[in-house]
């Protein structure tokens, strides 16, 4: 498969898209970035790199750091996890407090806000230093790239404008489905979604969801195929909100995407790729990153299905 040229034929139909859509402005933070940027990383299971653009600049994660928390999470909790976390597509909004209320507390999945903060309440009181081993975790995908931190200010910023978040946290605190302090839980959910990663780097943290043929293993982070199928599993039908459907329809294959304007997607047993474009679409996904991945698989006749 010629994906250097597939990269560069995608990037010319594409173009047009440039002006589409707005940087999230609910975190101020954000809106430091160039919305013009664009990069993208194409990895192989056997390790050979395809980039284009911006690829080696790091952009806030946001929301893609929910795999890696469920990720740890599955480990640390095994199948117990599923009594307090759904795992049917939300159809709402990422940060939807209303299905929340209706639903007692008990997140429709992990890949939604709700569902990532009972994961963070679990990852804080399975771990003795937390935000710490997170980020070593993430830093292990990646094949110990120490460059990987939390971006302390993007933290900060989502903190003092996190009001939905905390509304969130509250009910599911009402719910008795989190058991540590409120605000540690925030604090450290938001400090995982401010990790600054580039394309190239995110490429590389998902070839393990990609390769089943591996074993997962990073220090105390295991996880058996089985697990890794079903994480992909949530990806594919929760990984987009409420345009899940239309991701899976126009790409069909499991990813996440994050307002930073990121997206990372897998193609089982083939490669990973994460590509970066700030401009948002009204439902939270990039616009540029949306149509690359649908032109990708469009290009290369290859998906899930
Ligand atoms: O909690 C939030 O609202 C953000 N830190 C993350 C949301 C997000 O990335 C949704 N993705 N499309």
């Amino acid at each position: 498969m010629n994906y250097t040229q597939i990269l560069n034929e995608i990037y010319q139909e594409i173009k047009p898209y440039s002006n589409v859509g707005e940087p999230a402005s609910y975190i101020p933070e954000l809106q430091k970035v160039n919305p013009d940027s664009y990069g993208i990383c194409l990895r192989t299971i056997r390790g050979a790199e395809y980039v284009m653009g911006d690829s080696d600049e790091r952009f806030s994660i946001q929301s893609i750091s929910k795999v890696f928390s469920l990720a740890m999470g599955f480990c640390l909790e095994g199948e117990t996890l599923w009594k307090r976390i759904g795992v049917e597509p939300s159809g709402s909004a990422f940060n939807s407090v209303i299905q929340l209320e209706i639903e007692k507390g008990i997140p429709r999945n992990p890949l939604i806000n709700a569902g990532a903060l009972v994961v963070a309440d679990i990852l804080l009181s399975h771990l003795e230093h937390p935000e710490e081993e997170y980020l070593q975790f993430v830093r292990q995908l990646c094949g110990g790239n120490k460059q990987i931190k939390y971006n302390e200010s993007m933290a900060v910023s989502e903190r003092e404008h996190g009001y939905l978040n905390a509304a969130i946290a509250n009910m599911l605190k009402y719910h008795s489905n989190i058991q540590n302090d409120i605000e540690r839980v925030l604090r450290f959910y938001f400090r995982q979604c401010s990790l600054g990663m580039s394309c190239r780097e995110l490429a590389q943290a998902f070839i393990p969801f990609s390769n089943h043929t591996q074993p997962f293993k990073f220090d105390k982070i295991t996880l058996t195929a089985s697990q890794v199928k079903r994480i992909n599993a949530i990806m594919q039908t929760c990984g987009f909100y409420d345009e899940a459907g239309e991701f899976s329809y126009r790409v069909g294959l499991p990813g996440k995407s994050g307002v930073g304007g990121g997206i990372a997607a897998i193609c089982p047993r083939k490669y990973s790729v994460a590509v970066w474009s700030p401009r948002l679409n009204k439902k939270g996904n990039s616009v540029m990153g949306m149509k690359a991945l649908e032109l990708l698989t469009t290009k290369t006749e290859v998906s899930i299905f």
